[in-house]
């Protein structure tokens, strides 16, 4: 019986043990469409951003979602602190500012322009209640040699406004037929109800292929622990998806708190980390989730295999869970999770079955990840630490990430990553890489890839053979 365990073992193939096969194609790299769903979130980039405070706080997810990824922010801060980043990715760009700034006519000029000050912005409309009655610029304070005049003497009474249902199109074209930079929003009885300005409509174009919600607003997701609703609840209003932070997730107890949560937080929310057929199994039987974070202990960052002797590396856990996934017709989408340093490791996790990849590592370089970059012997580096590093799990927060019993192991180091510049180009870079590899599997998109694609096993002489070899690369001769 024992002896079967050992003889039967399964193989636990990682990254590095498998190839893809280049298979007959007519797909150019620039015909690959990457676009995925999370649930009802489509995501033209299928990179999420992962819940570490080295990697992801408002910053990260802005630049993220702006390239068609998603953010997750990490939950190793207070409440307030990490309601505060969903808060400033929402605000990062909007296409009808809800909180407008306003003055009344009967203030003064001075006022107005303190305000617009202070608040850096260039117009304010101009309300008598709630009711709209003109807008007040920069260039009409300007001009406004006596700053005791009031608003009502010198603002714009005849305003051009729109109505709430307006696309970002028809303003666009309104801005620029008018050449006017500010936009207010009325309903039906002359309330002003929000403002558009140039900035955003514009800044739209600059990234048309941003994850937004319904208002235009960034897309954002949150960690938290199953454990803990009150920090679901208070994220909300603020977040589009919730994301669970929990190093095993096959586990009762957080699937029943899970089940609270799905019961009393109207947000559609992803569970893991898993890496079995028989966690995929019972989650997506017990649970309504849209997706599943899979892959344990693979992370650059992970002690958890070392010290556990306990894994389930990311490539063999998504074919595991993508193998539930498929027989239960299930829509839920499976998010790879570690051990993805860069576009070769994404591509032969589609082809296992993901939909999505998370990243760490890849990301925690970048000028956007927290924290400044280090100079150490001439080079520029970014600390990266796991959150079960000793110095992560100081901070309190995520103890319950680990089982009761591991809380007192470290399951994860920290370390320096070199600094690679800004997010935009590392994800630009990696679609680039993505798309070479579907050009060459011969797949248009990701539902091809899982179809399409052929690993095969490679071995150890063959990993060396498929790497630069028996040549000085130039930079290292460089003094
Ligand atoms: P990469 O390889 O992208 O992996 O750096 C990031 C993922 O690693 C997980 N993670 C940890 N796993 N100990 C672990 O065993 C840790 O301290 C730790 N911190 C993060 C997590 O799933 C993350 O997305």
């Amino acid at each position: 019986m024992l002896w079967d365990k050992l003889s039967n073992a399964e193989l636990a193939f990682t990254f590095g043990d498998v190839i893809l096969l280049p298979g007959k194609t007519e797909v150019e790299p620039s015909e690959v469409d990457l676009t995925t769903h999370i649930g009802e979130i489509s995501l033209s980039v299928p990179i999420l951003s992962s819940p570490m405070d080295t990697v992801t706080e408002a910053e990260m997810a802005i630049a993220v979602a702006r390239m068609g990824g998603l953010g997750v922010i990490h939950r190793n801060c207070s409440v307030e602190e990490q309601v505060n980043m969903a808060k400033a990715v929402k605000r990062a760009e909007s296409f009808i500012i809800r909180e407008v700034v306003t003055v009344s006519p009967e203030d003064t000029v001075d006022k107005a322009q303190q305000i617009m000050k202070e608040m850096k912005i260039s117009g304010l409309p101009v309300v008598e209640g709630s009711r709209l009655v003109g807008i007040i610029t920069r260039r009409d304070v300007y001009f406004a040699e006596d700053g005791n005049l009031r608003v009502k003497d010198v603002m714009t009474k005849d305003v051009i406004t729109v109505s709430p249902s307006i696309s970002p199109d028809e303003a666009r074209k309104i801005m620029s037929t008018y050449k006017i930079e500010k936009l207010p929003v009325v309903d039906d009885s002359g309330s002003l109800v929000g403002l558009i300005t140039a900035k955003d409509v514009f800044y739209r174009e600059s990234h048309p292929f941003a994850t937004r919600d319904e208002e235009g607003r960034l897309r954002v997701a949150a960690a938290i622990s199953p454990f803990d609703l009150e920090r679901a609840k208070a994220l909300e209003p603020y977040i589009d998806l919730l994301v669970t932070d929990v190093a095993h997730f096959h586990n009762e107890n957080a699937i029943t708190a899970a089940k609270r949560v799905i019961r009393e937080v109207n947000i559609p929310l992803v569970v893991g980390n898993i890496g079995t057929y028989e966690a995929a199994e019972e989650l997506i039987t017990r649970l309504e989730i849209v997706g599943l974070r899979v892959g344990i202990a693979s992370g650059s960052i992970c002690t958890t295999g070392e010290v556990t002797g306990v894994a389930a590396p990311t490539l063999y856990a998504v074919a595991k869970v993508s193998t539930a996934v498929n027989k239960y017709g299930s829509k839920v989408a499976i998010i790879a999770d570690g051990g993805i340093r860069g576009p070769a490791e994404a591509a032969k996790a589609f082809a296992a079955g993901a939909d999505a990849v998370m990243l760490g590592f890849a990301l925690a370089g970048t000028k956007e990840s927290p924290g400044s970059p280090l100079i150490v012997g001439g080079k520029m580096y970014k600390v990266y630490r796991g959150m079960g590093s000793p110095s992560a799990r100081s901070k309190r927060f995520v103890l319950d990430r680990y089982s009761k019993p591991s809380k007192d192991i470290a399951e994860g180091i920290e370390g320096l990553v070199p600094y690679r510049g800004d997010v935009a180009t590392v994800i630009d870079k990696f679609v680039a890489g993505l798309k070479a590899a579907f050009g060459y599997v011969g797949a248009s998109n990701i539902e091809e890839m899982k179809r399409k694609a052929k690993l095969a096993i490679l071995s150890p002489i063959g990993t060396r053979e498929i790497s630069p070899h028996d040549v000085k690369p130039m930079e290292k001769l460089s003094p």
